[in-house]
């Protein structure tokens, strides 16, 4: 049972698959009552330092549903960080006041540093370029609902895969599985970080590094689309390099996908996942973003050791 969570790896599969359990039962208690209040009475303090819809709000719906208070900090001026407060202090405070800590930040490494100072859980809601754990349980949990598995599956990565940290999590969290092939598609200037390059061998990874599409496309099961992470991009002449060099479109699938692909976003999307693929069966992203809530209250639920109760709640009312 980790006390934090900031990679994905800091979970074993099993842990992620009882979380997917988890996940059903919390739908199941939702559909039942509005809200689960296993945790009323406590505070979860979410602190975004960048942009976010998703994941704070769908964040905050899960503590709030559990019955938690939530203190809500967006972006550093709103904190006495404006002020040249060190993190350290921020979260030290924050600490006394909050038995749950939710951490994004634009430095990578920035949740792990909060984890080791606060005594609360922290959960790592995306920091840098690094990772974002529960995007990734978001993400496999709609893989294992959609297709039934994740082993034994071919699966592409579009897109700015150098950059963006949910590709780096969710790449991670396959190793936990045993998937057919990984193909990482995109331009070579936007391929992987040797760092990640060398942990995924060392983890027995299966993946080619590819650059077009349709090369691989026939033969995916799922794929897994990003944009290009504009904000991290070291000088602004790459990006305009990089711009509208990848694009997925209905035309492109009706030519060359399988029937049952799935294809996934973290969103937001810019201009990689055109709007035609969204009315296709192809399109499963609308479905992955809904389920963020669950899966949160799962998580939560699953690192304050709420189990037996969050199954109680899914029986209520089942005889
Ligand atoms: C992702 C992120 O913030 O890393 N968004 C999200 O959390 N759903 C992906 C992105 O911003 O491209």
């Amino acid at each position: 049972m980790p006390k934090d969570v900031i990679s994905i790896l800091d979970l074993t599969r099993s842990e992620v698959e009882r979380i997917f359990e988890l996940s059903t039962l919390v739908e199941r208690a939702l559909k039942r009552r509005r809200k689960l209040n296993l945790l009323d009475g406590y505070t979860a303090a979410l602190l975004f330092f960048e942009p976010s819809t998703r994941t704070r709000l769908s964040f905050e719906v899960a503590c709030r549903k559990l019955g938690m208070d939530c203190l809500v900090v967006v972006g550093e001026a709103a904190t006495s960080l404006a002020k040249g407060e060190r993190l350290a202090d921020t979260i030290r405070m924050l600490d006394s006041y909050a038995d749950l800590i939710i951490i994004r930040h634009p430095k990578d490494g920035a949740a792990r540093f909060a984890a080791e100072i606060a005594e609360s859980p922290v959960l790592n809601a995306g920091d840098g370029a690094h990772e974002h754990p529960t995007q990734t349980l978001i993400d496999l949990c709609t893989i294992k609902r959609l297709k039934g598995c994740i082993d034994g599956l071919t699966i592409g990565v579009l897109g700015d895969v150098r950059y963006a940290r949910a590709v780096g999590s969710l790449l991670k969290g396959l190793t936990l599985f045993s998937p057919k092939k990984v193909y990482l598609i995109s331009p070579s200037f936007l391929r992987i970080r040797e760092s990640l390059r060398i942990e995924l061998k060392r983890r027995g990874l299966n993946f080619e590094e590819v650059e077009n599409l349709v090369d691989v496309l026939p033969e995916l099961d799922v794929l897994y689309v990003v944009r290009l992470q504009k904000e991290r991009f070291p000088d602004p002449e790459l990006y305009e390099k990089a711009k509208g060099s990848y694009a997925v479109t209905r035309e492109i699938l009706e030519k060359h996908a399988k029937s049952d692909l799935i294809v996934l976003h973290p969103l937001p999307r810019v201009d990689e996942l055109d709007l035609s693929v969204d009315s296709t069966r192809w399109a499963a992203y609308f479905y992955q973003a809904s389920l963020g809530v669950p899966v949160r209250i799962a998580l939560i639920a699953y690192v304050f050791e709420l189990e037996r109760e969050l199954v109680e709640l899914a029986r209520e009312g089942v005889s």
